[in-house]
């Protein structure tokens, strides 16, 4: 087991699996975290050339779900006191609606409030680490869009890929708020844009929405292997260890949208956050 432990969410594939396989290159212990137990096992087999004794941990969870969410963060944190990073990268855009078995709409509980409720179970371990670090994989696709609080699940008009942008837009306001409420405290916050990246990313859906994501991902996306630095970055570089509250792409920090710093909306986004996980965790 080294030193130093990363915690990685959607770490099966994509972006997450890269990273995680280079943040183990670097000498970190690992703790991935999967919804598929084969995946997993896979990914475990895969890196275990990278790995020296026990430095790779495996979590089951669907983290879609509130109540599995909490759970798998807290045996976490039970098992590992002192945690140097969280990157919260599990996310996927659904083209059509559809909701959790808790009753939310997939993207804002997936994409958001799974980044909120892992964050806030570390804490006290991240803490502890004396050095603790939290990396939100958001994108650069929520520039074009803002949140309506009456419409924040899509309830009203729904859109898969708006609501995929919102949610991104929901990233960075946690992160943004999150290192407000954090300063206190040894973490750093940040968030990043990966790049367009050919991944699995998008591969859920049937029909338009899959094979039209697949041309474009098969024309312009970049490699995972590419797609996964500034996730690396964030994870590990001196650079930014004491940068807390930035918004990244390409490994530098970057202006998000003009919306994305309304003090007004990010407070409105924590509080109705706050309210939805604690019906959901009673
Ligand atoms: N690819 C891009 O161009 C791009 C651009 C901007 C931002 N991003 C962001 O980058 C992050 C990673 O995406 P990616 O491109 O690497 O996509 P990906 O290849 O589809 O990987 C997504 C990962 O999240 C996991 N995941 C999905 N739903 C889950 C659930 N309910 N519970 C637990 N894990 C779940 C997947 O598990 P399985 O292996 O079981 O499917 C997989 O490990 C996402 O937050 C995405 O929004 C991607």
């Amino acid at each position: 087991m080294a030193e130093k432990i990363v915690i990685i969410t959607g770490a099966t594939d994509g972006i997450g699996k890269v990273a995680a396989r280079e943040i183990l290159k670097k000498g970190y212990s690992v703790a991935l975290v999967g919804r598929n137990k084969e995946k997993l096992a896979q990914v475990n087999a895969e890196l275990s050339q990278y790995a020296v004794k026990n430095s790779i941990s495996l979590y089951q969870a669907d983290l879609s779900s509130v109540k599995e969410t909490k759970k798998v963060a807290e045996k976490i944190q039970k098992d590992f006191p002192k945690i140097h990073v969280l990157l919260n990268n599990a996310g996927a855009f659904f083209s059509e609606h559809s909701v959790t078995k808790e009753g939310l709409e997939s993207t804002f509980a997936l994409n958001h409030l799974n980044y909120f409720v892992f964050a806030d179970t570390l804490i006290p371990s991240l803490h502890a680490s004396g050095e603790g670090r939290i990396v939100n994989v958001a994108s650069g696709a929520h520039f074009g869009v803002s949140l309506d609080f009456d419409n924040l699940q899509g309830e009203v008009k729904f859109s898969g890929w708006k609501q995929y942008q919102k949610s991104k837009l929901m990233n960075i306001y946690f992160t943004y708020e999150l290192d407000e409420r954090l300063k206190e405290k040894s973490i750093t916050v940040n968030c990043l844009h990966p790049g367009f990246v050919k991944t699995k990313f998008g591969h859920n859906n049937i029909g338009f929405a899959k094979s039209a994501l697949q041309f474009a991902q098969n024309l312009f996306a970049m490699n995972e292997d590419k797609g996964a630095r500034t996730s690396i970055f964030l994870s590990t570089s001196d650079e930014v260890k004491n940068v807390s509250g930035g918004y990244f792409e390409k490994s530098k920090a970057r202006k998000s949208s003009k919306p994305s710093y309304d003090l007004s909306a990010r407070k409105e986004l924590w509080k109705k956050s706050e309210q939805l996980v604690k019906a959901i965790l009673k």
